[in-house]
């Protein structure tokens, strides 16, 4: 019988995707930095069985009204919001994400990005390798304390709660606010929920955990910004665009909150000219949430599995529709 024809659409690692070749035939998009041209792949997907995507890849109704043989599309991340779930239902195709191996490494950074951004490092690092290092002065990149701070985190879901249980090592206060409550956490976490507006008032952190859905998008806006304390600091590991960032942007400069540490963007990746990386209080990163290698790794080899498993007809391990 032929191998099922499988679209991976960066390039992985052989040491990851070769221990797949004998059940699967794979095409694998050569280039590791740059994405697939949304031509290529409308043309790519046309006679797969099967898909790997980036959060990049945009799967909607033109895409799948064209492959007539695809059945899996096996998502590189835990969020899905790339993929329209209506358009893949109607197709009968079967999507996938990568939700638990990336779990405690993008809290990690998460919870190091709130780091970074109260106590200035990044700004720090910055100032000796401009060579301006030429003495100590008391108030010299002094920062904000974390530890006993309040903390309130928008989303409690599997990377809410494990950004929470770091929190507890800083003997913070734990706010969330969440569509459900969460009563392990709050068992387990000393974790209070409380209504959106009151986490905005009361927190010196607000991290945003939340998925990118019609009732999140844009949620943190002028508004929001204006309920936060004004020496609040916002967090986002999630979405960018969760975030209006127009009024991110205001908030920061007018004053209304002090920092803000963003490893995500409303439109991905941002070049050197958006106006957020001109501001000294705002720390961003490309989006690395889950990027050590390790996990990396380990979501490559979900995606993988679950398209064998789907091929074997077995139940992928981590289904989303
Ligand atoms: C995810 O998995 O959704 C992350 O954003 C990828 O790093």
């Amino acid at each position: 019988m032929a191998k099922p024809k499988v679209f991976i659409t960066r390039k992985l690692p052989e040491e990851v995707v070769s221990p797949f070749r004998n059940q699967l035939d794979i095409d694998m998009w050569p280039e590791e930095e740059k994405a697939v041209p949304r031509q290529t792949m409308l043309e790519k997907c046309k006679d797969m069985d099967g898909v790997v995507t980036m959060l990049s890849d945009k799967i909607d109704e033109q895409l799948l009204g064209q492959a007539p043989s695809l059945k899996i599309v096996c998502n590189l991340a835990v969020g899905y919001d790339n993929i329209d779930l209506d358009a893949a239902q109607k197709h009968g195709v079967t999507v996938t994400n990568t939700p638990d191996v990336l779990t405690d490494t993008t809290a990690d950074l998460t919870f190091g990005l709130l780091m970074a951004t109260a106590r200035r490092l990044v700004e720090a690092n910055q100032y000796i390798k401009d060579g301006k290092w030429n003495h100590w002065s008391p108030l010299l990149l002094a920062g904000k304390d974390i530890h006993h701070k309040t903390i309130g985190i928008v989303g409690m879901g599997r990377i809410g709660e494990a950004v929470a249980k770091r929190a507890t090592g800083f003997e913070m206060e734990i706010l969330y606010h969440n569509r459900s409550r969460k009563q392990d956490a709050e068992r387990n976490l000393g974790a209070t929920y409380v209504e959106m507006d009151e986490l905005l008032e009361r927190s010196d952190f607000v991290v945003c955990m939340t998925p990118l859905t019609d009732e999140t998008r844009e949620m943190f806006d002028e508004q929001a910004f204006r309920k936060m304390k004004k020496d609040a600091m916002f967090i986002n590991g999630s979405r960018g665009q969760t975030v209006n960032e127009g009024d991110l942007y205001d908030a920061l400069v007018k004053g209304e909150i002090a920092a803000a540490g963003l490893d995500v963007f409303e439109k991905e990746p941002i070049g050197k000219d958006h106006p957020l990386l001109k501001l000294d209080q705002v720390v961003c990163l490309p989006h690395i949430g889950s990027a050590s290698v390790e996990t990396r790794h380990e979501m490559m080899k979900l995606c993988l599995d679950n398209l064998d498993l789907y091929f074997q007809e077995k139940q992928p391990k981590t289904v989303v529709i």
